[in-house]
């Protein structure tokens, strides 16, 4: 169940600000009967129609999508630069989508994108601890004992980070790099960066390879699917 004036902005009718408008002025009906309140809540079943006409209300979509470099992870931004979404727009997807979390500008990797706000909120509450694995390419050679500390949880704005796993998977002497893969169940901002930061090897490269039990194969850079319905589902019961 949605808030009207939510499922009214989805559905491309007006702002929800405008929306509320409409519902205070007597504008909006549920199910045929007029509503004021707005707070009253709709489900996928109820009819809402503006002024005796129905609203088209989009059917949720799920999208997975194998971030490239140098995109935006929002629906749009002000200074004009691609976003995620722009990706799949440009490929016919029609929907009102926007991502799931975010990656930064210069992290590749799995993205999920739907239009689907209850699911989209419920994976991001912390609550719901989704597992993200992420593989970063860092400066300097990362040692046991700074594997652990990641793995215990390190400071971040004066709160320590949950237990991660970790896993060492190549150091370059040559170059004094370390390729380390690092499983979190939170989503803090710059997380990962800011983790590696913390116990003094800086993030020359992030890639996100999993989200809960989905993963990129078969997704090169920049390429986009589906989830099949099992997926959806499995998701909904995370
Ligand atoms: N952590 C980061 O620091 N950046 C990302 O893009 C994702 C997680």
């Amino acid at each position: 169940m949605e808030r009207i004036q939510k499922v009214m902005a989805a559905a491309g009718v007006a702002s929800r600000r405008a929306s509320e408008k409409l519902i205070a002025a007597g504008r909006v009906q549920v199910n045929g009967e007029t509503v004021t309140a707005l707070g009253t809540k709709v489900g996928h079943r109820d009819k809402v129609e503006v002024d005796g006409v129905p609203i088209h209300r989009e059917p949720h979509v799920y999208y997975l999508l194998n971030k490239p470099r140098g995109v935006i992870s929002s629906a749009h931004d002000d200074k004009g630069r691609k976003t995620v979404v722009d990706i799949l727009h440009e490929d016919e997807v029609e929907e009102r989508i926007y991502p799931v979390g975010r990656l930064d500008y210069d992290t590749t990797g799995i993205l999920l994108l739907t239009n689907d706000g209850a699911l989209a909120n419920k994976l991001m509450h912390p609550r719901f601890e989704v597992a993200k694995t992420y593989v970063a390419k860092v400066k300097g050679i990362v040692t046991n004992d700074e594997l652990k500390r990641l793995r215990l949880g390190v400071r971040i704005d004066g709160r320590k980070t949950k237990p991660a796993k970790t896993r060492l998977k190549e150091v370059d002497r040559h170059q004094q790099t370390s390729l380390v893969q690092l499983t979190i169940h939170e989503g803090r901002y710059h997380q990962v960066k800011r983790m590696f930061e913390a116990v003094g090897h800086p993030v020359l490269k992030l890639h996100r390879e999993t989200y809960g039990f989905l993963n990129l194969q078969g997704l090169q850079s920049g390429e986009f699917r589906e989830l099949r319905p099992t997926e959806v589902t499995k998701l909904k019961q995370l």
